[in-house]
């Protein structure tokens, strides 16, 4: 049976660049969009389909840019438009897409929106905004920012009324029961595509629209207000697509599908903690259960799914037992906590083992979904714990062993922040030139994963079942798409483990593991006998043909 023809997001790579920290063109020690321009063949050779871009706008930077202050332009630390452009311009050319955030929840009150709304309640923009008289309103929603927030409201002296927000308190949320406030996000988005952007992650989308009585998160008004948005997208464009930020359980990401009328894709966050949790626990339970909470979701939508990001690695998606053990293995230092996560990096994580970031990444890859790789986290770039907020995971890109790691020509105590100079994390030793041409480095490691995945469309989009449910510490998923069938096998301890698999309903067929393109023995009706080295795996394609 012939593979239908899929949308190029249903089995996709995605890679999250910070423009900031990727590569300086110009000596002022910020990471610009035409140093990104320059480093587009090496994202390419890694194997990738689509960059995504955290905020590029005009910012006071106090959330790093997803407090934005105008929607159309460019931060002057990044470049102007044009250079925008041309990023979408030679990635085009390089078969690349693009895709940028979409921050419609909030801006910056530097925004003239919030200042002409907080000057002026008679002005139409303060009706942008969401005001209150007093400061117990929506008493059930959440506060986000622990560490910095006491509440969503805070007093403006200049309104002399108090305004919402889910996040600082300097992005004030906007009001998505006014209309006018749609409007403006369409046109926003209208001025992006027309400039040949291909999509859009969009922030914080669960928080919308705030109603008494609940918890202000996946209200339907805010669905509603999101189909609308992807009517808008599908009546104008072709090919774009919508990916959701909703921090969720699964069961409440589902309705950001729709009937496939809502985004294209939702990020699956609580799959994310659970796969740190299998590999210190040398146990598959997590992994099996969380996917057991998975629902399906509608064809042609797609998880999209990572191991980390540039914020903390969230443990909002664990139980409070869970968020504990989490914090005691894999944050002892006190600093290494933030929120209710954790401020670290993939190979600090992973204790800088490479098996063990193979074993993440493959098992990731093992599951449905188009993966995202954060910038650094492909050659085992480290953390800084001690910068402020969630910048000891956004320090400069570390290309190669010259002056700032090759990021920048700037004098380095210019740079936005500094290299990771210090132990085993040193850009001395991790850096792009070092492990680029070494057939045993982490970096070429993962192209080889990233390539052998992306050839097997089966990994991104076809049903899964567990197998061997009872061994706890090797993870066996059976794979099938049409009329192939593969069959993953993760060890997730460091011991060696042998394992008999039931493989009998494919009696006869051949094995071939696809990441070594060794034959693997046959299958007989007797029990498949398998033995892994620690932290390895297989992928085993079987097939019947001669
Ligand atoms: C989610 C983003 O990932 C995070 O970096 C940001 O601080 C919040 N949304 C607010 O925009
Ligand atoms: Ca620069």
């Amino acid at each position: 049976m012939a593979t239908k023809k899929q949308p190029w997001y249903m089995n996709a790579f995605f890679y999250q660049v910070h423009v900031r920290a990727y590569c300086d063109s110009n000596a002022d020690g910020i990471g610009d969009l035409l140093g990104l321009v320059s480093k587009l063949d090496y994202i390419k050779a890694l194997g990738v389909d689509c960059v995504w871009i955290m905020p590029i706008y005009p910012s006071p930077l106090n959330d790093d840019g997803y407090d934005i202050a105008d929607y159309y332009d460019v931060h002057p630390d990044y470049g102007v438009i044009e250079d925008f452009q041309h990023l979408v311009q030679a990635a085009h050319e390089r078969g690349l897409k693009v895709i940028a955030d979409l921050v419609l929840n909030h801006t910056s009150d530097q925004h003239p929106w919030f200042q002409a709304a907080r000057s002026d309640p008679n002005s139409k923009y303060h009706d942008y905004y969401v005001w209150s008289d007093t400061n117990d309103k929506y008493s059930d929603a959440r506060i986000i920012f622990l560490d910095t927030e006491e509440s969503n409201w805070t007093y403006d002296e200049e309104a002399g009324q108090y305004y919402w927000h889910r996040f600082y308190s300097s992005q004030p949320d906007l009001n998505y029961d006014n209309p006018e406030v749609r409007e403006e996000m369409l046109n926003v988005m209208k001025f992006w595509l027309d400039l040949g952007i291909d999509g859009f992650r969009a922030d914080a989308v669960p928080y919308l629209i705030e109603r008494e009585g609940t918890n202000c998160e996946n209200l339907p008004e805010t669905h509603e207000i999101l189909k609308s948005i992807r009517a808008y997208l599908d009546a104008n464009y072709q090919d774009k697509i919508l990916l959701a930020e909703a921090n969720q359980w699964p069961k409440d990401v589902r309705p950001y599908f729709g009937d496939g009328d809502e985004f294209h894709m939702g990020f699956h966050f609580p799959v994310m903690p659970r796969i740190y949790m299998a590999i210190k626990q040398g146990d598959a339970t997590p992994i099996r259960w969380i996917m057991a909470q998975t629902p399906d979701i509608p064809e042609g939508t797609q998880w999209c799914t990572f191991l980390r990001n540039h914020d903390e690695l969230t443990l909002e998606m664990v139980t409070e037992e869970e968020r504990q053990w989490m914090w005691e293995q894999y944050a002892p230092v006190p600093r290494m906590r933030q929120n209710l996560g954790i401020r670290r990096r993939l190979a600090p994580l992973l204790d800088n083992d490479p098996r063990k970031i193979l074993l993440a990444n493959a098992l990731l890859y093992s599951l449905p979904g188009a993966p995202i790789i954060y910038y650094g986290d492909e050659i085992g770039m480290g953390d800084n714990i001690w910068l402020p907020d969630r910048n000891g995971v956004r320090t400069p890109m570390q290309w190669n062993a010259g002056l700032n790691a090759g990021f920048s020509e700037a004098p380095p105590e210019m740079l936005y922040e500094p290299i990771i100079t210090e132990g085993k994390f040193s850009y001395k030793i991790v850096n792009v030139a070092a492990e680029e041409n070494d057939p045993e480095s982490l970096l070429t490691k993962m192209k080889h994963l990233i390539r052998v995945r992306h050839e097997n469309p089966i990994l991104a989009m076809g049903a899964y079942e567990f197998l061997a449910p009872e061994v706890n510490a090797v993870l066996a998923i059976h794979r099938s798409l049409d009329s192939e069938d593969l069959v993953c096998i993760l060890n997730l301890t460091e011991q060696p483990q042998k394992l008999d698999l039931d493989l009998s309903r494919w009696n006869g067929a051949k094995v071939i593991d696809l990441l070594t393109e060794d034959p693997f023995p046959g299958i007989t009706g007797e029990p498949y006998a398998i033995a892994l080295k620690p932290w390895t795996f297989h992928w085993l394609k079987l097939s019947s043909e001669a």
